[in-house]
């Protein structure tokens, strides 16, 4: 893995994951997903989260690798999830004088997780408590649903470092040369997205801490222009769009719908010189990216076939995925294609209604069977109303 050292004292010695089908049961990683685990060396050795099973040998080798015949005096746990919690039995087994530090939340997940004795070990933490261990000052700060009730950020104070479980955490193996932006992104929207006020509080919190190192539990460690970092947080936990451009999402049975999505894109760039336009096909292309690209521009059209007196189920299915998240603050052009009772549209406005702050512009258009010159015309007034 690369950049191991951080300062003098902290060293990644966590892992890249390069082969796993699917991040959290459901996320394609076409570059991998790191797992990060930092090492403090000090008079005693304090290491801050642990690894996905999947890379236990390795990790624990880095480990190895680093603290020669020395050991593990503190464990610090921010974030109890698998892909970070999973090989803390591996630990304490391997070190087993090793104390812990959690909150209450934390050793009850730990307990429900594996089937240890930790109560010798515990090092039970309130919010805004501090621990020196060494020549470094810790600061637990509790960041519920951060993305999990247990999780808190650790900022250690010497140093200036926040350790920031999974904020700030990006798709992408470490040796992964590509845009933080991009992958963040679609990290933050899918998995953090629901989650805005509380990353909102964190930010505050955080705001109070002269912070020079940002040590996120997946990609890249941030050292440079942390307000870049820190502002596109502030806009995604905002519900703010990012970019003024559109995304056309479709869901299409026959294909005659989307032959009316790619008209759509085509007059976009073409006739009104929009820049940004992406295009995403519900059924076929990744979901988590069209949530992203929902989140990330202004404005969206929504493009589905009529199916069984409802909507054809990828577009249900975005929906959902949009409405588990509180999308918000858009603005919404609906086309609907049906053969005989088209109810499409109906199904999306009601769905769209459930949420806040969304304005759906008028027409909804409405395409029976295959799109037609007229069709064109209306849909050219729904991108004149949207524009
Ligand atoms: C299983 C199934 C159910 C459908 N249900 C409806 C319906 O309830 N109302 C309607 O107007 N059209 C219905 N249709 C027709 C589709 O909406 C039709 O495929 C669409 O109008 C053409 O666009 P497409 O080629 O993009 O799918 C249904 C089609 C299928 C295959
Ligand atoms: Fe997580
Ligand atoms: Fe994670």
């Amino acid at each position: 893995m690369d950049n191991k050292r951080i300062t003098d004292s902290i060293f990644n010695v966590g892992c890249d994951d390069k082969d796993i089908d699917l991040f959290e049961g459901q996320y394609v990683v076409p570059n991998g997903i790191s797992y990060n685990s930092f090492l403090i060396k000090d008079d005693v050795n304090i290491l801050i989260d642990t690894v996905d099973k999947r890379k236990t040998d390795e990790w624990l080798d880095n480990i190895q690798n680093e603290l020669k015949d020395n050991r593990i005096d503190i464990l610090i746990i921010c974030h109890m999830e698998p892909d970070h919690g999973g090989s803390v039995q591996a630990l304490i087994e391997k070190f087993p004088e090793m104390k812990i530090v959690g909150n209450e939340k934390t050793f009850q997940m730990i307990n429900q997780f594996f089937n240890i004795d930790i109560e010798n070990k515990k090092i039970i933490v309130k919010d805004g408590d501090e621990l020196p261990f060494g020549k470094h000052k810790f600061k637990f700060i509790f960041a519920p649903m951060v993305h999990w009730p247990e999780v808190m950020v650790t900022y250690e104070e010497t140093e200036k470092v926040l350790f920031a479980a999974d904020a700030f955490g990006k798709f992408g193996a470490l040796d992964t040369d590509e845009d933080w932006t991009c992958e963040a992104r679609r990290y933050y929207m899918n998995i953090v997205g629901k989650y805005g006020v509380q990353v909102q509080n964190l930010l505050k919190k955080a705001s109070n801490l002269d912070i020079s190192v940002i040590c996120p539990l997946h990609g890249p460690i941030l050292k440079d222009n942390l307000i870049f970092y820190i502002n596109k947080y502030d806009i995604w936990s905002k519900y703010e769009p990012e970019d003024s451009g559109v995304l056309i999402a479709y869901a299409s049975i026959h294909g005659n719908t989307k032959v009316v999505a790619e008209k759509v894109e085509e007059l976009l760039k073409e006739k009104y010189n929009v820049e940004k336009v992406a295009i995403t096909d519900l059924a076929r292309d990744d979901m988590a990216e069209a949530v992203e690209d929902a989140f990330r521009y202004d404005k969206v059209i929504l493009a589905a076939s009529s199916y069984n007196a409802d909507v054809f189920t990828p577009m249900r299915l975005f929906l959902h995925e949009l409405s588990c998240r509180n999308y918000q603050k858009r603005k919404v052009g609906i086309i609907e294609n049906g053969t005989w009772a088209p109810s499409a549209g109906r199904v999306i406005k009601e769905e769209l209604s459930k949420m806040k702050d969304i304005q759906i512009v008028e027409p909804i258009v409405t395409i029976k069977s295959s799109m037609k010159n007229e069709d064109i015309e209306n849909i050219d007034t729904l991108l004149r109303n949207m524009l």
